[in-house]
């Protein structure tokens, strides 16, 4: 079966208010395969809002990065998949316990993602405010090793862990890529980007995309490119 070039496009929908976001949506919804809502577009649309945007047919996205105690977690967890959601991500720094939980509270009606290092992250930083001597690669390899071990289906990383990842924990871990950027380099608050097509290269299974593609003077134009860009990478 041949796949629709933007099904591996997840579009973060990082607008409001949610009647702009929703116009968006639907112009948007025939070149991708996810809609990726965050906390701001939850305040702003609520559930029906969230319905909404389910009856466009595609995936939905809830970037919530739980992080808290287990049992807040699970709590969110349910309510998270009692509203249709597909994915939602959580911080694999909130532990294994905390990962088991929900996905206890979820089973498998929601994918749990565990995202590992922010991609707006360097490597400076890191070390001056967590005190993190070793390289990102190997603590993002080391979080998707135990996000998966303790229940998450996947995990969120850069697309420049990608081939860390691939080597040390094998083609069937689930890898949600943002941080995508045309050129790669710094772009706005994002700091380990690689292009579309690179990410697919390296073994990316969905790429997240956003303001590439909401702020662009067409939007339609931006998503479909990245659709052949992903279709020109292998996907
Ligand atoms: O606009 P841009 O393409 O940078 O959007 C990336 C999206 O992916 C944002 O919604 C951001 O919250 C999300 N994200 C990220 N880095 C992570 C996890 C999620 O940029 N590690």
């Amino acid at each position: 079966m041949k796949r629709m070039a933007g099904e591996r496009l997840i579009l973060a929908l990082d607008v409001e208010p949610p009647e702009k976001a929703l116009g968006l949506a639907r112009r948007l919804a025939p070149y991708v395969g996810t809609f990726k809502i965050g906390p701001a577009l939850v305040l702003a649309g609520g559930p029906a809002f969230l319905d909404t945007i389910k009856a466009l047919g595609k995936a939905l996205f809830l970037d919530l990065k739980l992080y808290d105690i287990p049992e807040t977690v699970a709590r969110t967890t349910r309510q998270a998949a009692a509203s249709g959601a597909d994915f939602l991500t959580i911080h694999v720094a909130g532990g294994a316990r905390m990962i088991g939980a929900a996905r206890e509270a979820a089973g498998d009606r929601v994918k749990l993602l565990g995202v590992t290092v922010l991609t707006s992250f360097n490597q400076d930083e890191l070390e001056r405010e967590w005190r993190m001597e070793e390289p990102i690669a190997d603590r993002v390899v080391f979080w998707a090793k135990l996000a998966t071990e303790s229940g998450a289906h996947g995990v969120v990383c850069s697309p420049l862990e990608l081939p860390w990842i691939r080597e040390m924990l094998g083609p069937k871990i689930l890898t949600v890529v943002p941080g995508i950027r045309p050129g790669g380099g710094a772009g706005d608050d994002q700091r380990r980007t690689l292009p579309a097509k690179d990410a697919i290269r390296l073994g990316a299974d969905f790429l997240v995309v956003g303001r590439p593609i909401v702020a662009a003077d067409s939007p339609e134009a931006a998503a479909e490119a990245f659709g052949r860009e992903i279709a020109e990478g292998g996907g």
